[in-house]
């Protein structure tokens, strides 16, 4: 049994304080009766409509997708701007959504899914995925630089946890370089603000791996799905921060 909102909000309908204001407004039936508790729990058995649509019971679906540049991580856009489900649209029935997000510019490993339990999973900090991204830099970060990376620098939204980062080539007369990251966060923007904070701005930004996932032969706006061994990885490493 589950509660109603949670129910609604995993099906893709609406965020859990929109399916809240649903309920509470009386928009939301359950078996053909109007249910205005927000505790309710229904079962996989109970048939829900909101606003008179019924909710699918779809098949949870998993992908992994290498994320072109200009494209936003979210189900619609508001300014009308490509969104990576757009990606999905032709060939994918489901409602899938970005677990988590990588900014406009920023291309790589991207997961989607419907299953909105393993979103959180996989997003909450408490549970620590590692993500690991290149960074082209404009300039060259110092040794103490990346220093205070790896410990951990000041943002305007506090302390980063620490992380593991390493150079892996520089031109000094160019004035660029190239940087490996890893970090479990998953702030926003937080990989160009940690390199703009050092004084060396991110001018390319690509996530290469998500724990033990990569990109493998994929090419940008290319995907595959997870396979079930994958997905039941990725809960056990969630729920224990480790693999055996
Ligand atoms: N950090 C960023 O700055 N951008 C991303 O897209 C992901 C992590």
């Amino acid at each position: 049994m589950e509660r109603l909102q949670k129910v609604i909000a995993y099906a893709g309908v609406a965020s859990r304080r929109k399916a809240e204001q649903l309920i509470t407004e009386g928009k939301v039936k359950v078996n053909g009766k109007v249910v205005r508790e927000l505790g309710t729990k229904v079962s996989n058995s109970d048939t829900i409509e909101v606003e008179g649509v019924k909710l699918e019971k779809e098949d949870k679906v998993y992908f992994l997708l290498y994320k072109p540049k200009g494209y936003i991580s979210a189900v619609t856009d508001d300014k009308g701007r490509k969104t990576v489900v757009d990606i999905f649209k032709k060939r994918v029935p489901e409602r899938i959504f970005p677990v988590g997000r990588l900014d406009y510019e920023t291309t790589g490993l991207l997961l989607l899914t419907n299953d909105g339990e393993f979103s959180y999973q996989l997003t909450h900090p408490k549970f620590k995925i590692d993500k690991t991204y290149v960074a082209r830099v404009k300039g060259v970060p110092t040794i103490e630089g990346l220093k205070k990376l790896q410990r951990g620098i000041k943002l305007e939204d506090g302390k980063t946890a620490p992380a593991k980062v390493s150079m892996t080539s520089f031109d000094e007369k160019a004035g660029k370089a190239i940087c490996e990251i890893t970090i479990h966060e998953g702030r926003n923007r937080q990989v160009r603000r940690m390199f703009e904070a050092i004084g060396t701005p991110v001018v390319k930004l690509k996530r290469e791996r998500f724990a033990f996932l990569d990109l493998g032969s994929l090419k940008p706006g290319e995907y595959r799905q997870l396979t079930k061994h994958e997905v039941k990885q990725l809960r056990v490493l969630a729920e224990t921060g480790r693999l055996d």
